[in-house]
């Protein structure tokens, strides 16, 4: 009888392949309302021009300082970028922690910070008073006018600074430099690290025309046709998008899917009714989830022999990285039990199981959810381009989709059912979005000199 409750719970997670396909429906609509002039304005799926109109072609060069800014590590890096017989980059970075007081301090002591880093950067580097070209990878909303602009719509995932919404990045960041007098710097370019993703796998594979990050937080670009881009002048070639698909579901789209787990990591966000189709696939939200599900079943006597200790009242203390672990394959359930006296809770062998196949259901349901937009995704690229057939390849990165041991593969299915006219092969980026942002950088200054 208990385990039936327990299922009669988790069918609500359990999507069919009817939902599946309408969700990417759904995705669909949400999509032409962003890229529409008329229906942008109440879009939820803003689909933001990035300025980017070209994938890599391996002409780019030059030295370029990258930041990365959004994802679970800041870095600062330095890419070196070759063409010709030497075609290759070569990369230095750093890793730099963002205090939470500062991730939700005021605007000028985190620019300040970034600057802060920079400088330590070029200090170790050996690299202190050279000015370098910059891309700047900072993986939040923007509404771009140009390439080395972006007004920041909407801080996301775990930041809210003040004073940066509705305010050009690149303007604060360069007035942060310029408070401290130590070194100037030529921002070049803004990019989502969806599109930084993109171009680093774009660099090894040309097919690669979309990007998708599986992280934090989780967002997916492509390249669209201008023409369809009516926000921007212009019916030529293509230019990337920006979807910001963790927005979908904001307007209430996704209601009927969303269970009173999900409303409940919603309410105690940082962003509630925001970010509906992220908090339901993303690292940052899944283990909430998780420890949702698990006090729900505990009061109920399903789990835990009914006894909800503090620690399992506790946000945040299932971490990505312990839904993966829990999931190995590998692992014997005298190890799930570990690692979960590790995180405080006791539980019996049964607990454990259970526990388990709460971890599946939520990260699955997440898989299919990422699998039915992206199919969305490619087979809008299909019809724009009058194709029966499309191979294409989506760049992909974040913690979520590299330490999960099967959300890749239920994702790839999930694609592979609701879009059977296209080819996706995925590729995991190993080098993350700064790679792609210098690379962009290295496009922009080189059509700015031939240009003077
Ligand atoms: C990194 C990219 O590899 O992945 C970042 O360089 C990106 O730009 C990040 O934001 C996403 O993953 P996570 O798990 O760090 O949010
Ligand atoms: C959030 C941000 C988006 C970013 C994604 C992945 O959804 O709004 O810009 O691409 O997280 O980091």
């Amino acid at each position: 009888a208990q385990h039936k409750a327990r299922q009669k719970i988790l069918e609500a997670l359990k999507l069919s392949h009817e939902q599946l396909l309408e969700v990417k429906r759904r995705m669909r609509v949400e999509m032409e309302k962003g890229l529409g002039k008329e229906t942008h304005a109440e879009a939820t799926v803003k689909m933001l021009p990035t300025y980017v109109c070209s994938t890599p072609d391996g002409t780019e060069k030059g030295d370029f300082l990258a930041l990365d800014l959004g994802g679970t590590n800041f870095r600062v890096l330095l890419v070196r970028v070759r063409n010709g017989m030497r075609r290759g980059v070569e990369m230095h970075n750093k890793i730099y922690s963002i205090p939470l007081e500062v991730m939700q301090g005021t605007g000028e002591e985190l620019f300040d910070h970034i600057v802060h880093c920079i400088s330590d950067f070029l200090e170790y580097m050996g690299m202190k008073g050279v000015s370098l070209p910059l891309g700047f990878t900072f993986s939040f909303p923007c509404k771009q006018t140009n390439l080395d602009e972006g007004i920041l719509l909407k801080w996301t995932k775990g930041f809210k600074a003040t004073g940066c919404e509705g305010e050009d990045v690149v303007s604060l960041l360069k007035e942060a430099i310029h408070r401290r007098e130590e070194f100037d710097l030529d921002v070049v370019a803004v990019v989502n690290d969806t599109v930084g993703t993109m171009m680093t796998c774009g660099y090894e594979d040309p097919y690669c025309e979309v990007g998708l990050i599986v992280g934090t937080g989780s967002n997916a670009c492509y390249m669209e046709e201008m023409r369809n881009v009516e926000l921007v002048e212009g019916d030529e070639g293509r230019m990337c998008v920006n979807m910001e698909w963790g927005a979908f579901g904001d307007n209430g789209c996704l209601d009927d899917i969303q269970t009173e787990f999900d409303l409940a990591v919603d309410e105690l966000s940082l962003n509630p009714g925001k970010q509906r189709f992220e908090k339901m696939i993303s690292g940052m939200y899944l283990g909430e989830i998780v420890r949702n599900i698990l006090m729900d079943f505990t009061k109920r006597g399903l789990l835990f022999r009914g006894r909800i200790s503090e620690r399992l009242k506790t946000r945040g203390i299932f971490e990505t990285k312990f839904l993966s672990q829990i999931e190995s394959d590998c692992l014997a359930l005298l190890q799930v039990r570990s690692i979960l006296q590790h995180l405080g809770l006791e539980s019996t062998c049964d607990d454990s199981i259970i526990v388990k196949e709460v971890c599946t259901v939520v990260a699955r349901r997440a898989a299919q959810l990422c699998g039915a937009g992206m199919a969305a995704v490619v087979d809008k690229i299909r019809e724009n381009r009058g194709l029966e057939f499309l191979k294409v390849t989506v760049g992909v990165d974040g913690t979520l989709y590299k330490l999960h041991p099967h959300f890749s593969a239920i994702m790839q299915d999930t694609v592979r059912q609701l879009s059977p006219c296209c080819e996706v092969t995925f590729l995991q980026s190993e080098d993350g979005s700064g790679k792609g942002a210098a690379l962009i950088t290295a496009v922009a200054c080189r059509i700015r000199e031939a240009g003077q």
